[in-house]
Parts: structure tokens; sequence; C-alpha cells
């Protein structure tokens, strides 16, 4: 795994964002628009405002690219405003002057759920696949919501949300009870089918998570482990959030001398 380790969460906003648009770039100078996967949370917000930013500047063109998000909360209407529908057209799709007709997120309303899941997975690859998905990191390592022991081939599924992930957020709720029990979830497998994984991180909060994840064992215990598995990961964390890093004078030689040419993980 590539890991950019930066001074504070602006920077890595800011170099999320670059990475993101010199795949969109690349992708659209080899004659097509990007796939992009999208998360909810915190962690990517500044990362979609700095790209809202490059679009304003003239200096990234989004048209034509579409977007998948990983997941969205079973029985939550998706007209309210902390279902992801909704989120993500606040945070992404307006903000990146997105076509709303090419954003996706999983119909977490449907009466059929298993048809819907594996409808999700069908509307992914008839679209090509994603071309580079965007990632954050639960406290408890996990990703999209696939909690501790989700399966590391798992496929977009309903789930069960974790105790702790239902009062973290809770915060986006009038009381915890308003949180939904079961989401949709795009599966570790269908994360890892994206041609290129990008995950942001910031806090100390995180810290213990982002060590798990880089330098602990490929474990279902910490789902983001399972980006150890993938030939063009990167993630980009600050400092608070690296604290538990063994390596961290490691990275930081390998970015100050990357090899010549070497533009992926
Ligand atoms: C949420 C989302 C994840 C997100 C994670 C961390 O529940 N389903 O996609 O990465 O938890 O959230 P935050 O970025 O707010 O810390």
């Amino acid at each position: 795994m590539r890991v950019i380790i930066v001074d504070d969460a602006a920077a890595v906003a800011s170099v999320s964002a670059e990475q993101i648009a010199r795949s969109v770039r690349e992708l659209r100078a080899s004659g097509r628009a990007a796939v992009l996967g999208v998360a909810t949370g915190y962690s990517p917000l500044a990362t979609y405002a700095a790209l809202a930013g490059l679009v304003r500047a003239a200096e990234l063109d989004l048209s034509g690219v579409a977007a998948f998000a990983l997941d969205e909360y079973v029985g939550l209407d998706p007209r309210h405003p902390e279902s992801y529908h909704a989120v993500i057209h606040r945070t992404v799709t307006e903000p990146l002057g997105l076509d709303p007709g090419l954003v996706h997120v999983p119909d977490g309303a449907a009466a059929d759920i298993g048809a819907a899941c594996e409808g999700y997975e069908r509307d992914i690859v008839a679209a090509g696949g994603v071309d580079l998905q965007l990632l954050g990191i639960g406290a408890n390592g996990h990703i999209g919501f696939n909690e501790p022991t989700s399966s590391l081939a798992s496929r977009t599924r309903i789930k069960t949300l974790a105790p702790k992930t239902r009062e973290d957020n809770a915060r986006f709720f009038d009381s915890p009870g308003e949180v939904p029990m079961h989401c949709i979830t795009q599966g570790i497998g269908t994360i890892l089918d994206a041609r290129r994984l990008l995950l942001v991180a910031q806090g100390a909060g995180k810290a213990d998570a982002v060590a798990a994840m880089i330098e602990g064992p490929v474990t279902s215990m910490c789902p983001a482990s399972a980006l150890q598995l993938h030939p063009d990961a990167v993630a980009v964390i600050d400092r608070a959030a690296s604290a538990g890093l063994v390596l961290t004078d490691y990275y930081e030689h390998v970015e100050r001398n990357r090899p010549p040419g070497a533009v992926r993980a």
C-alpha cells in the first residue's frame, strides 16, 4: 500500500483531491469519463470541497463522470436528510456538478433488498466498473458498512450495523433510537474490484484503525486491512492518524524517493 503522511486534515483534502483529479484527467485523455466510488462520513467531505474548487477553477472537468456510493441505510426514506441518497446529493452530486442520473446509491427502500443488492452489483459492472474508490475508515476498521468479521470476499448485501457504528452515527439523528439497525453495503470483494483505492483518514481517533489497516495482518477483524490485497491502494493520512504506525520513517523515505515514472502504489 502506498502511504502518504501529511501534516493536517487540510493537506489530506488537497492531496487526495489531486489524486482523484489525476485519475479523472488520465481517463479523459484515454477517451472516457471516470467512474468514481464515493463514500459518506466526515472523512471525505473536505476532499469533495477541494474537488469542487478544482471544478470551479476550470482545472477539472467532471462532465459524464459517474459515481457509485458505498452504502445506504435500510428502511430510511431516501428523502430523509441523513439517508445516504440525500447526503451524497448534498455533498457530492451538487457541489461537483455531477449529472444526478449518473450518481447511484443502493436502494435501501426496495421491497426486495436482495434483488436491489444484486442489481447494484450489475449496475457497477454495466458502468464498466469503478475506476477509483474513495474510502474513509471507521474507528473499528470498517470500510463502507463492512463491520469487523465481514467476509473479505463479500459482495453488496444487507447487514446489521454494529452498536458502536450506530452510536457513532447517532450524531446525525435527533435520537440514538432513530439510527437504522440495517444497511446495504458494497462488500469488501466489491470494493476490491475497483481499479484504484484511495483511503483518507484524519485525527487521533483513527490512529489504531489506520495502524491495523496498514501494518496489521490481513484479517476480517479489520476490514480495511483487505486494502493490502489490492495492487493500487493509496492511504492519505494526517500526522495524528499516523500515530500508531511503526514504519513512518520508511513511508516518508519512499515518498521522498519515488522511482521515476511510478505513479501507482
Ligand atoms: C460510516 C460510513 C463509512 C465511513 C465511516 C467513517 O459509517 N459508512 O463509509 O468511512 O463510517 O466515518 P467518518 O468519516 O465520519 O469518521
